[in-house]
């Protein structure tokens, strides 16, 4: 039942054919799957959709499983757009949606991407997988893998945060820290799937993962009543959300459902780690040297050149959107601010997206009157939180007044 026609270079255009596990194209570049568009629009209507549950499963005459019975599932949901107010209001600017991507399983948009890729790689028989990563893909691989009764390769940075890694490890994964880089992880997950028939889910080195991501735009078009924001602030390391929302948005216009300007889509990197934003700022059309040294605690931009570094440099392009780079301190900043003001535990990739926004308002690269939406791609639970210093010696005489000041 799937309305898959074929995978096509995103390079060349040249075709492939669907059906099997497939890692990039011919000429080296990264697959897209595309759909037979006018037969899906007959199959499916706006009246139709409303009537389904919510959650990314809704959509599935837009991804590539074969049916129903391919689902892998770990109870996906719909995540909510949640409003900043009085941020909006300090900054003089217009509304602000925080899509809150933490609470999808295992806390984060990682297990849109990787159900879908798992379940592809199941319905082809795939039996090993190993993926580079900083961290959260890691721990939603993991997941889907063990529910799949796939074996796991992860491979982290030496200095990925703890959490995910635990995570991954808790699920049955084989979990390594390499001394050095993503990019370095990508160079032994390429070594081992040439020695051991590993297949390498590195990010953009199969076509499906994007696919799943793809659900973040359509979530968002459907809750907006279909009228999609003026501005997308979308934290980018591998970029497949940002390659992933505006596959979307573009399957969504050809088939007439949304209308109107399409958002300006903004990958927010960091000032120690801003490949994306230099090549975009250059009107280069790839990424030419990797970002060095790499300086950032903002760990899911720490990628110093992605694989789908064109695809994405073109979508910002075609959006007319930009790329923007936000410092440590501002990072963590805007991520207590939010936290005390709003209550909203915003990962470090989160807030970057809320200190890029702040930035670029006061730039004039988005105006006080636009609606935005921000990517919080995974829970603040998963990012590291400052520590608590103050102590109580509950012998010693208190002085309880003081304990609300200082
Ligand atoms: C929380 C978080 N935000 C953003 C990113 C970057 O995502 P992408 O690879 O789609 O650019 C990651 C990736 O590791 C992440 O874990």
């Amino acid at each position: 039942m799937s309305f898959v026609s074929h995978l096509e270079c995103s390079l060349t255009g040249e075709r492939v054919a669907a059906g099997g596990p497939q890692t990039v194209s011919p000429a080296g570049a990264p697959l897209l799957v595309r759909y037979d568009l006018p037969r899906l629009a007959r199959a499916l209507s706006k009246a139709e959709l409303a009537k389904r549950p919510p959650g990314m499963w809704r959509y599935l005459e837009f991804l590539p499983l074969r049916g129903r019975e391919d689902i892998l599932s770990l109870g996906e949901c719909e995540t909510p757009l949640v409003a900043l107010p009085r941020l909006g209001a300090r900054l003089g600017g217009g509304e602000i949606l925080v899509k809150d991507e933490g609470r999808m399983p295992t806390g984060s948009f990682k297990a849109r991407g990787l159900s879908i890729a798992v379940a592809m790689a199941r319905a082809f028989g795939v039996r090993r997988i190993a993926m580079p990563t900083a961290g959260n893909a890691g721990a939603a691989l993991a997941a889907y893998g063990a529910r799949a009764g796939i074996e796991c390769f992860v491979f982290c940075p030496e200095d990925a945060p703890e959490a995910a890694l635990r995570e991954a490890a808790l699920h049955g994964a084989r979990v390594f820290r390499v001394d050095g880089l993503i990019n370095h992880c990508g160079e032994l997950v390429a070594r081992g799937a040439a020695r051991m028939g590993w297949f390498d889910f590195s990010t953009l080195r199969e076509p499906y993962r994007i696919e799943g991501k793809k659900t973040m735009g359509l979530e968002l078009a459907e809750r907006l009543g279909w009228r999609l924001p003026d501005a997308i602030f979308y934290p980018t390391g591998g970029g497949t959300g940002l390659i992933g929302m505006w596959k979307a948005f573009r399957e969504l216009a050809a088939i007439g459902w949304v209308e109107g300007r399409m958002p300006r889509m903004v990958a927010v990197q960091s000032t120690g780690c801003a490949p994306l934003v230099r090549a975009f700022d250059q009107g280069a059309a790839e990424v030419r040297e990797p970002w060095a040294p790499v300086e950032t605690r903002v760990h899911g931009v720490r990628v110093p050149k992605p694989f789908g570094d064109r695809l994405c440099l073109k979508v910002l392009a075609e959006s007319g959107g930009f790329g923007e780079a936000v410092a440590d301190e501002a990072v963590e900043a805007m991520r207590a601010e939010i936290a005390r003001s709003e209550g909203l535990n915003l990962s470090l990739e989160g807030a970057a997206c809320a200190a890029a926004y702040a930035q670029a308002l006061a730039k004039g690269r988005v105006g006080p009157a636009e609606r935005v939406v921000l990517f919080n791609c995974a829970s603040g639970l998963k990012s590291e939180m400052p520590a608590v210093t103050r102590r109580l010696d509950r012998h010693a005489p208190i002085d309880f007044a003081a304990l609300g000041t200082g």
